[in-house]
Parts: C-alpha cells; sequence; structure tokens
C-alpha cells in the first residue's frame, strides 16, 4: 500500500528530493519551471533505464536492423521548417486580466468543462471560453489574450546571422540522416535508426515535477519500411501473441473501456494499420511489465481524428495509469511517408532509395519513449509505505542505481576491512557492479536507507565472516536473509539484476 492516491505523488516526490533521484534546477535561486535536475540516485537510475531500452530495443532486435544515432541538439531553422514545426508546433494560450498567469487554453478547458477541445482553432476555443464564462482557476480573473504560443526555442548561431533551434524531437535528426546511413551501413529495407538524447519544447505551463518539461530525454525510433511490400516480421510470430489494451475511437466516444486484444489480431482486424506498429506496441507492454508497471495499469489510446497529424496513418499513445490519472509515456505513430516527403522536397535532395530495384520513399513507424515520465512512472509504481516502519522503493531490478550496499555489521576495524575487501572486489570486478558502502549508524537504519533508495540486496559482514567467509544476503523486497559465499557473490548480485524480466 502507499497511501492514498493523491499522496502518493507527493510522496514520491519527497523521496526523489530526500534520497537525491531528481530536483528543480538552480533550486538555491528557487528553480525555474519546467527544468529539473537528476541527482546521482536518478542519474544512475536513467542510465540503467537507457542500457535496459538499447539492450531491447537496439542490440537485441534481430527482426531488422537497428543503428543508433547521436545527432545534434541544435537544428537549422530550414530543416524545422519544411519538417512543420516552425509554422505548426503550437500550443493555445490566454492569460488572466487579474492575476497575469498564463495558461494553457486547451487544457484549462479540458480540465474545467471536461470536454476534449484538441484541434479547435484559437477562436474556437476562446468562443468556448466566452459562452462557459471559464475564468482564471487562480483567481477566478477574466482570461484576455488569446494566442497561439510557439513551442520551440530560438537561437540566434554566431554573430546572429543564422537562425537555429534546440530540438522539439530527437526524430528529426534521423530524417536528416537517413541517406547516408542507408548508404554507409547498405541498409536494406525495413530497418530502424534509433537515437536516445535531449529534447526541447517552451511548455506553456510545465508541471507534475519531472512528467511535463521544458527540457527532457527521449529514446526514439524510426522504422523504415516499404508500404508495398507485404512483410513476415521474423519475431512477430512469437510477440504478436501479447495482449494489448487499446482504448478505440468508439470506446472513447462512448465513455467506454480498452478492448484487451492479440497484438497479431489487432491487425488482422484493422485497428492497427500494420505489423510493423503492432510489433512495437507488444514489445512495449513487455518491456514496461518487465519494469513494474502491470497491463491494468497500461493502455494504449488510439488518438482521435481531430487529435491526429494530417498526415499520419494513425497514433496510439501508451498511457501508464499515475495517481493522477492516465497519462502518455510512449507516442506510436505511423508517420507514412510524410517527413522523407518533405525533407526533400525542401532540401532538394532526392531521399527515395532502392528496395528490390524501384526507388521509393520508404514509410515510417515511430516508438517515441519519454525517458523522465517512464522514470516517474516507475518510481511510482515501485513506492510501498506499510511494509515496514520506513518506506521501500522496490524497484525492477535491472533499473535499481545500486545493486547491492556492502555493510560491516559494526564499524570495528576488522570488519570495517574486510567489507571495503568485499566492496572493492565487487566495483572492480568482472562484472563491473556498482555497489555502495556503508558503515554509517546502527545496520537497521543502515537497512532503512538502503530500502528507500532501492538498494537489490544488502551484504552484511559479521564476525562468522571472519571465519568462514561468508556473509548474509538480504533481500529489499522480503527482507529475507540467507546465507552465501563471498566467492559467489559476483554471480549472485549480476543474476539478481535479472529477477523478473522473463515477461
Ligand atoms: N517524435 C514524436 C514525439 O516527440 P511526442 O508524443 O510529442 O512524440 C513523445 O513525445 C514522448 O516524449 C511522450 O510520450 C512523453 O513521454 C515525452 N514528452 C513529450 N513532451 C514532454 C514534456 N514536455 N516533458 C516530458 N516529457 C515529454
Amino acid at each position: 500500500m502507499s497511501g492514498l492516491p493523491e499522496q502518493l505523488a507527493e510522496n514520491v516526490v519527497q523521496l526523489a528530493l530526500r534520497r537525491g533521484f531528481f530536483n528543480p534546477t538552480a533550486e538555491i535561486y528557487r528553480g525555474s519551471a519546467g527544468f529539473y535536475d537528476l541527482g546521482p540516485l536518478g542519474a544512475l537510475m536513467k542510465a540503467n533505464l537507457v542500457n535496459y531500452w538499447l539492450e531491447t530495443f537496439v542490440r537485441q532486435e534481430t527482426s531488422f536492423d537497428v543503428y543508433l544515432i547521436d545527432g545534434s541538439l541544435i537544428l537549422p531553422f530550414e530543416a524545422l521548417k519544411a519538417s512543420g514545426h516552425v509554422d505548426k508546433f503550437s500550443d493555445p494560450k490566454a492569460e488572466c486580466s487579474r492575476c497575469g498567469r498564463v495558461h494553457r487554453l486547451d487544457q484549462l478547458i479540458e480540465e474545467g468543462l471536461g470536454v476534449k477541445v484538441e484541434g479547435k482553432s484559437i477562436e474556437e476555443l476562446q468562443e468556448i471560453v466566452r459562452i462557459n464564462d471559464v475564468r482564471c482557476p487562480n483567481c477566478g480573473g477574466e482570461l484576455t489574450g488569446f494566442k497561439e504560443h510557439h513551442l520551440m526555442f530560438k537561437l540566434a548561431v554566431g554573430g546572429g546571422e543564422e537562425t537555429a533551434f534546440l530540438r522539439p524531437e530527437t526524430a528529426q535528426n534521423i530524417f536528416l540522416n537517413f541517406k547516408r546511413i542507408a548508404y554507409a551501413m547498405r541498409a536494406k529495407l525495413p530497418f530502424a535508426v534509433a537515437q536516445v538524447g535531449r529534447s526541447f519544447r517552451n511548455e506553456i505551463s510545465p508541471r507534475q515535477s519531472i512528467i511535463r518539461l521544458r527540457e527532457f530525454s527521449q529514446m526514439e525510433i524510426e522504422l523504415f519500411f516499404s508500404p508495398n511490400r507485404d512483410y513476415s516480421i521474423r519475431d512477430f510470430d512469437d510477440v504478436g501473441d501479447t495482449i494489448i489494451k487499446i482504448l478505440t475511437r468508439e470506446e472513447q466516444r462512448h465513455g467506454g473501456e480498452a478492448i484487451e486484444i492479440r497484438a497479431k489480431d489487432a491487425v488482422e482486424e484493422g485497428i492497427v494499420p500494420n505489423r510493423f506498429l503492432a510489433y512495437y506496441l507488444a514489445k512495449e507492454v513487455r518491456f514496461f511489465q518487465s519494469l513494474g508497471i502491470p497491463p491494468e495499469n497500461m493502455r494504449f489510446r488510439h488518438l482521435l481524428p481531430e487529435e491526429t497529424p494530417h498526415y499520419s496513418g494513425g497514433n496510439f499513445d501508451l498511457e501508464v495509469k499515475f495517481s493522477f490519472g492516465w497519462k502518455e509515456i510512449v507516442g506510436n505513430a505511423y508517420r507514412r511517408d510524410y517527413d522523407l516527403t518533405v525533407h526533400s522536397k525542401h532540401s532538394g535532395e532526392d531521399l527515395s532509395i532502392d528496395d528490390n530495384g524501384v526507388k521509393i520513399l520508404p514509410h515510417v513507424v515511430e516508438p517515441s519513449f519519454g525517458v523522465e515520465r517512464i522514470l516517474y512512472a516507475i518510481l511510482e509504481h515501485s513506492y510501498l509505505e506499510g511494509m515496514r516502519d520506513w518506506p521501500v522503493l522496490k524497484l525492477p531490478r535491472i533499473v535499481s542505481p545500486m545493486k547491492a550496499a556492502v555493510l560491516p555489521l559494526l564499524d570495528r576495524e576488522n570488519l570495517t576491512s574486510k567489507a571495503w575487501e568485499i566492496y572493492t572486489a565487487l566495483r572492480k570486478g568482472r562484472r563491473q557492479l556498482y555497489v555502495l558502502f556503508d558503515n554509517r549508524g546502527s545496520i537497521g537504519r543502515r537497512y532503512a536507507r538502503a530500502d528507500e533508495a532501492g538498494v537489490n540486496l544488502c551484504i552484511t559482514i559479521d564476525y562468522q565472516t571472519l571465519q568462514d567467509n561468508t556473509v548474509t544476503v538480504r533481500d529489499r523486497d522480503t527482507a529475507e536473509q540467507v546465507r552465501a559465499r563471498v566467492e559467489d557473490l559476483e554471480e549472485l548480485i549480476f543474476n539478481d539484476m535479472y529477477r523478473g524480466l522473463e515477461v
């Protein structure tokens, strides 16, 4: 149990601050809305998450080749003009005439009136505000200054003669590099390109700690394929049997529930537009289940036509149930050939490639993962109270920042030096395990600290260790203790990291 849902978010944020998962940027100057830093534990957890994602979606992918790139964060005006971001990447806003607070208009209306207004023009939104007398939730003041708010951060490069932007998504580097990658790697369709990195959006109202940020990280894949061929995907036979939950457009209109369907059948029945997209939806369900998100807390929402970009063949947001409601953590889109077409046109470079002797512009399926939202989702799903006298962070073992804590039972020279020897061997050993050494305070306090930080195992060095070279190994989740030989510790901790991944 983790207390009342509304308390959970507060507890998680407090724990994150206390234990060094995340905190506002420039906190000593009262921070800056929408910017957060990851602390020592958060940075380790992120590195582990990214590594696990790369393992799952890049390194272990055998259905098609996936190439990883690392592109520039700053992109020139022309590239983002072509992609449509310069002209269309904006949210509607309004200002309170009394307190001056700026609000994101669509969210304000949706939350205040409980109606969806995605895709409506600024004039239509203004009319809804007028008819329903929607006011500033902060002070009740009248709304004014209705306009579109551009979401990109603009930069003056060099002496200011060149305009550029901080990239609003990592995806664009992939499209811009598409032809070079295809030639350099002698790539054959279908193939994918992945990237992990920072994206920037000047959000009107950043909120919920690391959920809506102005600077965040994405893990994105663009999968390129020919729309003219009926592919069989090598691993689809296995992955396609996964049950996925889809909140269909029809169910959304009736206020209904998500349907449960095998990924394979979702394609057969025309709910998901192609096998590649279904393949990723199924892989995502497995990935997040292995990260401790139960299937009942995940659903794919098929975006309504008015929310879907005109070029898209279908968007399916993976939403997770948080303490504050359902929220997207992965955007899945069938972008067709939109990006390659617009970049071909604006750059004058023909981005079509050879597919079995025919020149084509490939179509694209894109899963786009938000790192901070995923970290937060995992933290909320791992936070437990009431199990012990202190909170326990039951993190998925593969992403927990620290794999083990090495603890001398008492702060005595003979125990401490033996513990230090074990700690050093684990850190420098073949598996290079990230373990911590702690000899401060009572053993009970140290167990509590380790539990709160989500440390998988506690290794205690006691007087018996000095006699027979065995230690106690305490499991974070059960608090059970077993005796193990020091020479077995490295493999024991390493294997323990992979527990729970067989979904
Ligand atoms: N290339 C497609 C794309 O960027 P998106 O749905 O706008 O799609 C993908 O973003 C994911 O990035 C989201 O599901 C979310 O996890 C994350 N994300 C988007 N905006 C964010 C923000 N302001 N703060 C934190 N994460 C964000």
